[in-house]
């Protein structure tokens, strides 16, 4: 070999080595250990002798935790585990985030995080982040009960939640905020006695800085199912159902996707409905979507697509809803269909599967 082929050679093994680097983020760690906890002792102990690379196995049992990780790369996996609230509550990263004394189940939070002090009703906003946690995820647990948020994710980056089922957590199931690249994916969140008997607040809300991927979760029993925050979310292949509102797209939020997602059947209680609101929201793409069964009453019909301003109430920012396209979605027995009250510009309806609309000559079919 030529002096001048082995550096090539070399240039190679580098580029290549780089390349396996920025694809596989797990080798970035080395390759840990598995840490078995068994009923009766602690998954927080467990976590705090965790390194990178570390799995932690949660075998069958219930514990009495609220569970803080705050160090790369480890991952919590659950085999028929519940977690609820033990007796004294314990102050973490995630306490008050939904409100003053309410707690978190598993609560994924990077450091030095600069939390926005005015409460807005749902969750304080994180204003910024000193140091993200990297690479957690958090699979397979029954987590139950919790007064703020089951599965809480602030200041994180690439975190993972899936295959858990997240029951009853009054304000949140699960909420992702100031994070980065999160991903909540094959989830049930769920609440007894609906949205309202007690009141539960959102199933998944997603309040991020950047890309966040919310896929294949089955949503009940919610006043909101899916609240999205975060512009350019990614949200498809949910079922959402038996809430007041299946997804609601807040004003000022950019480009949000909901593709392929199922939102069904408002509970009576509610005394409203909506399949999914887009209210002051700009280029929304809403895709593929299948909504039926969202009815109200006489004075408040159910609306499976509305598109509005976020106007007319003490509270409203008077954003705008523009640019938002609704395709390729099925509504069926709702009250209304589609409803656009927006004066924006650029709000676009084709090729929806619909009957019932307001304004009268935007679905097809009547
Ligand atoms: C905190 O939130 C309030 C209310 O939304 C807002 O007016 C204020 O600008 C925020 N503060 C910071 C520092 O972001
Ligand atoms: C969409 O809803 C209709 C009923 O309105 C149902 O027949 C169909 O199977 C649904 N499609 C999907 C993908 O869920």
């Amino acid at each position: 070999m030529t002096p001048r082929t082995s550096r090539r050679a070399a240039i190679l093994l580098t580029v290549s080595t780089a390349l396996i680097g920025l694809i596989n983020p797990v080798s970035a760690y080395p390759k840990g250990k598995t840490i078995h906890v068994t009923e009766g002792n602690s998954i927080q102990n467990a976590i705090a002798s965790a390194k990178g690379g570390d799995k932690i196995v949660v075998e069958k049992g219930t514990y009495h935790e609220q569970l803080t990780i705050s160090s790369d790369g480890i991952s919590l996996v659950g085999h028929d585990a519940t977690i609820v609230p033990p007796d004294s509550p314990v102050t973490n990263a995630c306490s008050g985030l939904a409100g003053d004394n309410k707690q978190a189940g598993i609560c994924v939070a990077g450091s030095g995080i600069l939390f926005n002090t005015t409460f807005d009703g749902e969750h304080h906003k994180v204003i910024s982040v000193g140091d993200y946690v990297k690479d957690v995820s958090v699979e397979g647990f029954s987590v139950q009960g919790f007064t703020g948020i089951n599965i809480a994710v602030v200041g994180a980056k690439d975190a993972s939640i899936r295959h858990n089922t997240m029951s009853d957590g009054a304000q949140y199931g699960a909420l992702t905020v100031g994070s980065k690249d999160s991903h909540i994916n094959h989830n049930t969140v769920n609440a007894a006695g609906g949205p309202l008997n007690p009141f539960h607040f959102i199933g998944i809300c997603m309040d991020d800085t950047s890309t966040v991927t919310i896929t294949y979760n089955d949503i009940s029993g919610y006043f909101i199912g899916l609240c999205v925050q975060t512009s350019g979310a990614i949200i498809h292949d949910n079922s959402v159902h038996d809430c007041c509102i299946g997804a609601f797209v807040d004003p000022g939020i950019d480009g949000a996707k909901l593709h392929d997602n199922v939102i069904t059947n408002t509970p009576p209680e509610c005394g409203f409905g909506w399949g999914i609101r887009v209210q002051g929201a700009t280029k929304t793409s809403l895709k593929g979507n299948n909504i039926s069964g969202i009815v109200g009453t006489p004075a408040n019909p159910g609306v499976g697509i509305s598109v509005a301003d976020d106007v007319g109430d003490p509270t409203s920012t008077g954003d705008i809803a523009s640019g938002n396209t609704a395709e390729q979605n099925t509504l069926k027995n709702n009250d209304i269909d589609i409803e656009l009250t927006s004066t924006g510009k650029g709000n676009v309806f084709k090729n929806n599967d619909c009957t019932v609309s307001t304004p009268a000559n935007i679905c097809p079919n009547n």
